[in-house]
């Protein structure tokens, strides 16, 4: 589906009925890499996925991006849609979107699931990084993106034997726009430290990373469950950073005991690990 959000197209699926929950991508995917979990957890739950701003089926247009923004974007999708309170589901981008989301409307977040994402802002290293590859995008497009995310992504066993797999995060990649990339990449430099917030996070807050994400590394996590005053932490095995298509059963189950708790009105039981 898709619908005109401050002056830009946004595309979007809402499947199922129940309490509902947002899912936001990683950089530089889009809302397909949610397939699994829309299929498996719309039998019970109101699943909403959303290409940001800069990709998939959405606008990418050609000017300043910031992660306030697409946050903003969220916001008035789910004015469109009623929804007046959802668990959000963010995983690495969608995860610093998720911050900026819980500085603005705090009230509308039920529950909140991080996954391999981080609170930290970029170092002066990391933002250099970010410009190297804004200019890769711009003279390369997006299959160089493609050839340097897909490491950074997947485990390397899910490269050597998972073809299929591998096929479909190039394709994602592949679809971007040059001006999302560069968008993105300007918005994640710009992005604030979020440490000072997690003290700050009152909702029930469920933490996932992958035991071999080198992106977002379990200490990053670890990180985030000792701060946010209830939260828990999952480490799934055998996947890097991508845990909800290297590990979709591991991920929907997480996903489903902690939304299944929060619809019943229970705080999912204490902050622990898995
Ligand atoms: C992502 O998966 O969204 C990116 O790896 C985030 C980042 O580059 O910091």
């Amino acid at each position: 589906m898709k619908t005109r959000i401050n002056g830009i197209i946004i595309a979007y699926s809402d499947r199922g009925t129940g309490l509902p929950i947002v899912f936001l991508h990683a950089f530089p995917l889009n809302r397909t890499m949610w397939a699994q979990q829309e299929e498996a957890l719309s039998l019970r739950f109101r699943i909403i996925t959303v290409d940001l701003r800069g990709h998939g089926e959405s606008d990418a247009p050609l000017w300043h991006y910031t992660l306030e923004q697409s946050a903003e974007d969220v916001n008035a999708l789910l004015e469109q849609l009623s929804i007046q309170q959802a668990i959000f589901v963010g995983l690495s981008m969608g995860g610093y979107i998720l911050f900026a989301f819980y500085r603005k409307y705090a009230a509308r977040v039920k529950g909140l699931v991080l996954a391999g994402t981080r609170a930290q802002a970029d170092t002066a290293e990391g933002k250099d990084g970010r410009f190297q590859m804004a200019q890769t995008a711009y003279k390369k497009g997006p299959t160089a993106i493609a050839d340097i995310m897909i490491p950074k992504l997947l485990s390397p066993a899910t490269i050597q034997t998972r073809t299929a797999l591998v096929q479909q995060v190039r394709a994602m990649i592949e679809n971007n726009q040059i001006s999302g990339i560069a968008g993105d990449l300007m918005a994640m430099a710009e992005r604030p430290n979020s440490i000072p917030l997690l003290s700050q996070i009152t909702c029930p807050t469920q933490i996932i990373v992958g035991e071999l994400d080198q992106a977002t590394p379990p200490s990053d996590a670890k990180l985030m469950a000792d701060q946010i005053p209830n939260a828990r932490l999952a480490i799934i095995p055998g996947a890097a950073h991508l845990t909800n298509l290297e590990q979709p059963e591991a991920f929907n189950q997480i996903i489903l005991a902690f939304a299944a708790e929060l619809a019943k009105g229970n705080q999912p039981s204490g902050a622990g690990t898995f």
